[in-house]
């Protein structure tokens, strides 16, 4: 059983508490406070819910611990399981506050993990910090301010103040960030039937890389090929698209990370500059050779990102469907972003919906658009307790895992 989280919030009604699910479209499910409390007390084992139309469509009961709540919702054959824990649903009654709601996925392969990797002794060594605990700890300390105001803004969802380009704000990013994003391109490919992917991991790879920054989605996709097409990739050519400025953590990430999930391919990397928001002219990408000829194109942690700058859903869609109308025949576009308050749920969504009325593309897992996973970092005791205070300092519980939702798709 694998829980993902954040994917619906609970708020409170007068008589009924009201949890809507994100990553369904109008999936609203509404329970009367009376059997929530009844369930919650023990006084009843089972209570049904409801749509918003009152009609029943499933069931709601104590996990066997009796610490979550657990919402079954039938539709036909099938069951979809969401869960809470109950002090969640408690300070929704008591306050009113809206709280977030997990969907339990049971058939994906926990098995399949990443190698662990020890990504802050190469980040240490690289940034210079060594020494003792103290010493450490006053190393670290010129990246406090930017680290709190790069977590302050994640957690506000306001991105407009994150300056990319200070240097800082890198560093930051690097040290509570980039270690959180290397799996979500291994983790969605490996929900992909082998079979659709082999033509593409062949031979000599043309991979597109957007709002790339310093690259951790390479990683995953790297480990990805390592562990499924291992001797079949012979060469790479990544072309980094970014609108500027993380050229020096895509050297570290390519010259001190990259032999740690891959050997023996050879990588020949291209920075390209770019504007993402310029892409909803045709024409613009066109510019650009690597977006038509290459075989996989990887968005990852930029749909957010491009919503906040246009503030419209269908603007954002406009543009990843400019890149869908352009890319070569048997090539695949896969986006991951993580999952704030909902926004890269109703992008990803709605676009899948309009990916299904394609006629030549075909949607490589139709089924879900959701997962989490607990990073396959090894912990650095110094490095990781500076920033797990450096999060609550931006009152912000520190990180252990991931949720991300994605979509991945083939033109045919
Ligand atoms: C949250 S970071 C994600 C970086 C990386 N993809 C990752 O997963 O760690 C968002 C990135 O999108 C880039 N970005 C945002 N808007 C962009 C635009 N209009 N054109 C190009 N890149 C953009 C930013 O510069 C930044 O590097």
């Amino acid at each position: 059983m694998k829980f993902v989280s954040n994917i619906g919030w609970i708020h409170k009604r007068p008589t009924e508490l009201q949890i809507d699910i994100l990553n369904v479209e109008n999936l609203v499910i509404v329970i009367p406070l009376d059997s929530v409390r009844a369930v919650i007390a023990g006084s009843s084992l089972e209570e049904s819910i409801f749509n918003n139309r009152r009609e029943e469509i499933g069931t709601m009961y104590l996990s066997s611990n009796g610490g979550a709540l657990y919402l079954d919702v039938y539709c036909g054959e099938e069951v979809t399981s969401y869960s809470t824990p109950i002090r969640l649903v408690k300070a929704v009654i008591d306050n009113s506050a809206q709280k977030p709601i997990s969907q339990i996925i049971e058939e994906r392969d926990s098995t399949n993990n990443m190698p662990r990797h020890d990504y802050y002794s190469a980040l240490c060594r690289y940034l210079s910090i060594s020494g003792s605990s103290i010493d450490i700890r006053s190393q670290l300390e010129v990246y406090r301010k930017a680290a709190i105001k790069l977590i302050s803004g994640y957690r506000e969802g306001n991105l407009s103040n994150i300056n990319y380009d200070d240097l800082d704000i890198q560093t930051a990013y690097m040290l509570c960030y980039f270690p959180s994003y290397i799996e979500n391109v291994f983790q969605t490919l490996s929900f992909v039937d082998l079979e659709q992917l082999r033509d593409v991991f062949e031979g000599h790879l043309m991979v597109s890389l957007y709002g790339c920054g310093p690259a951790p989605d390479f990683l995953g996709l790297l480990a990805y090929i390592n562990r499924h097409f291992r001797g079949e990739v012979s060469t790479i050519d990544p072309y980094f698209f970014e609108r500027g400025g993380w050229e020096k953590w895509r050297d570290f990430c390519i010259g001190e990370l990259a032999q740690n999930y891959c050997d023996g391919i050879s990588i020949n990397p291209h920075h390209c500059s770019f504007n993402l928001l310029e892409c909803d002219r045709v024409e613009y990408l066109k510019s650009f050779n690597p977006v038509m000829d290459s075989n996989l194109h990887i968005f990852q942690n930029c749909a957010t990102e491009l919503f906040q700058a246009t503030r419209r859903v269908d603007s954002v869609l406009a543009i990843f469907l400019n890149f869908i109308e352009v890319m070569k025949p048997g090539s695949i576009i896969l986006i991951n972003d993580f999952i704030g308050k909902g926004d890269s749920f109703k992008i990803l969504l709605k676009l899948k919906k309009k990916l299904l009325e394609m006629n030549d593309i075909v949607l490589l897992d139709v089924k879900y658009n959701a997962d989490e996973y607990s990073p396959e970092v090894i912990r650095h005791p110094e490095v990781n307790s500076v920033i797990d205070g450096w999060y609550r300092e931006a009152r912000k519980e520190p990180r252990k895992r991931v949720g991300f939702s994605y979509c991945i798709a083939k033109k045919c």
